[in-house]
């Protein structure tokens, strides 16, 4: 996976590839880049948002701009680009993130990510050059890069041997292997603490009966709603 990230603040995203898990990503050759849209406009200064036509509050992602910072990157015309490439927005309005998205996501060999700012994007962008738009909450952030960083970890640990064990990324909430539903509960030592004990079948030592009753559980949390 190569993934690009276009932002006002790439170095937000050096915490994140100094995390355990991405590092790993990075070890098995996966990219994870984060590009300034600034280094490429050709405006004074830097600039590459604007007011609002017909006014208001805050400032918008030019469409000349990241076009520029696309053309730079990518060597061709972002309408193009979208057409075999998956161009993300995030934008509180976008598609919901959930495992499907996550493990359509994993499943790209390249995708870029847009990070939007104050107002977000010129219309015009997500019209003409993003394939999809994404969003992690029906919620605003100030900013789309801590939903970038979101949807990078969700596909980052699907990836094989990202997470150490492979196991761990397959049978989790809302996978498949669950059937969508939420993951069964864990336990670990101590077996009993305060009085309160795990459960006998997890200390049995019989796996397919520890496997029934996981199953049991899982289905169990799908039917009665989150706290
Ligand atoms: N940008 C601002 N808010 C966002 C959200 N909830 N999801 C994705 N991108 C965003």
């Amino acid at each position: 996976m190569r993934a690009d990230v276009f932002t006002l603040f790439p170095q937000w995203f050096e915490w994140f590839r100094s995390q355990r898990h991405v590092q790993n990503a990075l070890a098995l050759g996966h990219t994870v880049d984060a590009f300034d849209f600034r280094t490429a406009t050709p405006l004074k200064w830097g600039q590459v948002d604007d007011t609002p036509f017909g006014g208001g509050a805050g400032m918008v992602l030019r469409v000349d701009t990241m076009e520029a910072a696309l053309r730079e990157r990518y060597g061709e015309d972002p309408v193009a680009l979208k057409s075999h490439r998956r161009v993300i927005a995030l934008t509180p309005a976008g598609r919901l993130l959930d495992d499907a998205l996550a493990s359509e996501l994993a499943a790209e060999e390249e995708i870029t990510l847009l990070c939007g700012r104050y107002e977000g994007f010129d219309e015009r962008i997500l019209e003409h050059f993003v394939s999809d738009q994404v969003s992690i909450g029906r919620y605003v952030l100030a900013g789309g890069e801590l939903a970038a960083m979101v949807v990078l970890d969700t596909m980052l640990r699907k990836l094989p041997g990202v997470l150490g064990d492979d196991e761990s990324a397959v049978e989790e909430s809302f996978s498949e292997a669950l059937e969508g539903a939420p993951e069964y509960p864990h336990y670990t030592r101590p077996a009993e603490w305060r009085g309160w004990a795990v459960p006998d079948v997890l200390l049995s030592g019989h796996h397919a009966r520890v496997d029934e009753w996981r199953r049991a559980q899982s289905r169990l949390r799908a039917e009665r709603p989150l706290p």
